[in-house]
């Protein structure tokens, strides 16, 4: 078994897509998603690893998929029953590999929120308003929302996703479609948030991705993972401020501590920073699973 970083993978004979932090490959009607333990901040994927990282989010994400009984396009994360090229080095996939039903993805972000953070709170400070919902007068930053509520979001090819009206989800995916992403994406946010706040973590807002096969809508990416998410320690939490990250505080802190400018790559991380990050991820698994990190 393999423990190193791996921020960069390939497989014999198949082309690599690469995202931010997964390598996808084409399987034919099916991918396999595969986390590396690439790590972005302030929209920058650093050069540095962070260490299980990628096996971490695998996890995270099957485990979600088991809980939630939501159907969705696991097939499975056992690199023994998947159908790898000859030559791939199954031990650096062991763990961090998620094969899964290949769909025609819903070109929608949607996103849950139940805390006021992030561009919700910019726009709710100009206009009142989160994605066009008018919230309460009087929210301040962080605040608890009343009821989580659905902003859904179009992938932008490049940078930052673009925050939509519902009425404009109705346009480009039907009525029907949206109504029942939103009822079922709010259903999934809500056992998820429930479920983490139990274990101390809270889900401040999240992102689902769905897919089409035939006429069934299933759910399918990342689920409720610190990479789509916005985890906060449930211990002191206190709104009025910013949360510290669950997750990527020791290296937001770092970061925000060097003379790097946010507009040019951004610098290595030192181990300790990687470590203490690494041991952040592995927390939130224990946390939310209630089982222990093994070796991979
Ligand atoms: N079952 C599926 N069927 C089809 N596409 C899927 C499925 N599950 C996930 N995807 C797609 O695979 C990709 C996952 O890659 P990843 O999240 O690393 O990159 P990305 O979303 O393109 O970029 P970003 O770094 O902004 O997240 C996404 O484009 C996602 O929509
Ligand atoms: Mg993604």
């Amino acid at each position: 078994m393999s423990s190193s970083v791996v921020v960069e993978t390939t497989l014999p004979g198949l082309d690599v897509r690469r995202g931010k932090v997964r390598d996808i490959y084409d399987l034919g009607d099916q991918l396999l998603l595969v986390s590396t333990d690439r790590l972005s901040a302030f929209d920058w994927v650093l050069p540095t690893g962070i260490p299980d990282k990628g096996r971490v989010l695998t996890q995270i994400a099957a485990f979600w998929f088991d809980l939630l009984g939501e159907p969705n396009h696991l097939v499975t994360t056992d690199v023994a029953r998947m159908p790898l090229p000859r030559g791939a080095d199954r031990a650096m996939l062991a763990g961090r590999t998620t094969l899964c039903r290949k769909t025609e993805v819903v070109p929608i972000e949607c996103v849950v929120r139940g805390y006021l953070a992030g561009s919700g709170w910019k726009e709710y400070q100009k206009s009142g308003t989160v994605c066009g919902i008018k919230l309460p007068k009087g929210l301040v930053e962080c605040d608890k929302l009343e009821e989580p509520i659905f902003t859904p979001a179009t992938k932008a090819a490049e940078g930052h996703d673009e925050n939509i009206p519902f009425e404009r989800m109705v346009d480009i995916v039907g009525a029907e479609a949206a109504e029942g992403l939103r009822r079922r994406s709010l259903d999934v946010y809500n056992r998820g948030a429930e479920h983490a706040r139990s274990k101390g973590i809270l889900v401040a807002d999240t992102k689902f991705e769905w897919g089409r096969i035939g006429d069934e809508l299933i759910l399918i990416d990342e689920v409720l993972t610190p990479d789509s998410s916005r985890f906060w320690p449930a211990e002191g939490y206190q709104p009025g401020r910013s949360q510290p990250s669950f997750d990527k505080q020791f290296v937001r802190d770092w970061l925000e501590s060097t003379t790097w400018d946010k507009n040019s790559p951004p610098p290595a991380l030192p181990d300790a920073i990687a470590a203490k990050t690494r041991d952040k991820y592995v927390e939130a698994y224990e946390r939310l699973t209630g089982r222990k990190w093994g070796k991979w």
